[in-house]
């Protein structure tokens, strides 16, 4: 149900592009269509299906989620050249709410490469989100490299954008090279000095170099942003992207500080996570924020014993909200007692205290010499206790 004391803040997800560009993570068409599914389905708002005129496969691949998403708009990007925008239309037109997503890159370093002056670039923007315009009702335009560009410039070329037609101005992190109270100040000053600037959504997207992203994002949030841009399991170029799951699950759960609601169904987080997983071929780290395989996983015994009588002791947020059936207490040789009479009875083995006194000695033995020890090792550990007894 919406809330209505808090803002809404529009999830845009791009692990269909931006997550697709990690080297190594190519999806087949198949799988595309199934990751669009599951996010058009768990509430994402905006889906970038993906780069239309990078090759003929992604512009059918961004032409038919376009064609099967239900609720989400669905978006392609396209660089500030009068062809990419052409074919990012054709093939996003086909949605029930396209959008063209453009962007150029505004930092020194950035303007260095195609050998634009300020002056020429300002044209080139005016032009094409002014044509991207022309063809949709929803631009979002992006200067890349934000974060390194000079202010003036920067404010000068959102005014530009602003005034052509975009309706979104999305403002890249592209390196990850930004801190929280920076992104905040710049898209606070962004909102409150650029004409126009109140006009239009803002919109945060962060690269995770120094491992900022999530930070970065609730930052900018905070400041006015009301976009975040994201992809599952933090998949993208180089150290990735902020993380859908993390930013979500932050203002699920720190609501009291940060008033604001996205329309996810967090329920789903762990099955599009562990697709994500499979299909990019990217491994989720064992400890990684709300879907790594420890992130509601208990090994010692003070923490095992805590959370058999309370699970708040040591969580912050339910598994099942995010999608998984329940709090794990793994055996190991940092367990106590308490988990092991637990585990026990999860078996269906009645102890006495005697029985368990000795089956927990033969577990610590056994916990020394392996990483984890397994339910058919706990249940071998009670037979030989028995045949001893
Ligand atoms: O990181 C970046 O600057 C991008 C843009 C294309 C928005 O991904
Ligand atoms: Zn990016």
């Amino acid at each position: 149900m919406t809330d209505t004391t808090k803002d809404r803040v529009v999830i845009f997800d791009t692990t269909l592009r931006d997550g697709e560009q990690s080297p190594g993570a190519t999806m087949t068409h198949d799988e595309k269509l199934e990751i669009a599914e599951l996010l058009d389905d768990m509430g994402v708002d905006i889906i970038e299906a993906g780069f239309p005129i990078a090759s003929e496969g992604d512009f059918v691949a961004v032409s038919q989620i376009a064609q099967r998403s239900k609720n989400s708009v669905i978006c392609g990007l396209a660089r500030a050249q009068l062809p990419d925008i052409d074919r990012c239309w054709e093939a996003v037109k086909h949605a029930a709410q396209p959008r063209i997503h453009t962007f150029i890159g505004t930092s020194p370093l950035h303007r260095a490469i195609p050998n634009l002056t300020q002056d020429e670039m300002a044209d080139r923007i005016h032009e094409t989100v002014s044509h991207a315009r022309n063809l949709c009702d929803n631009v979002q335009w992006s200067p890349m490299d934000a974060t390194r560009t000079e202010w003036d410039y920067l404010a000068r070329v959102c005014e530009i954008a602003i005034k052509a037609g975009a309706t979104t101005i999305n403002i890249p992190d592209t390196v990850g090279y930004t801190a929280p109270r920076e992104s905040a100040d710049l898209i606070r000053r962004l909102i409150a000095e650029v004409p126009g600037g109140t006009d239009v959504v803002w919109a945060t997207h962060c690269h995770n170099d120094l491992g900022m992203a999530t930070a970065n994002s609730l930052a900018a949030v905070e400041a006015g942003a009301r976009q975040i841009e994201c992809t599952i399991n933090g998949l993208g170029e180089r150290a990735g992207n902020t993380a859908l799951e993390e930013v979500v699950m932050a203002l699920k759960v720190r609501g009291d500080i940060m008033p604001f609601d996205t329309g996810i169904d967090t329920r789903k987080i762990m099955h599009i996570s562990r697709r994500v997983a499979t299909v990019s071929g990217f491994a989720v780290q064992f400890n990684k924020a709300i879907v790594g395989k420890n992130a509601f996983a208990h090994e010692s015994g003070i923490h095992q014993d805590g959370m058999l009588k309370n699970a708040e002791t040591f969580e912050i947020m339910r598994p099942e909200d995010v999608g998984l059936a329940g709090t794990s207490l793994p055996l190991g040789k940092h367990s106590g007692r308490a988990a092991l009479r637990a585990k026990l009875r999860d078996l269906g083995v009645d102890v006495g205290d005697n029985q368990l006194k000795d089956i927990f000695v033969r577990f610590k033995e056994l916990a020394d010499r392996k990483k984890e020890v397994f339910d058919e090792d706990i249940l071998a550990l009670v037979t030989a206790a028995t045949e001893d007894a």
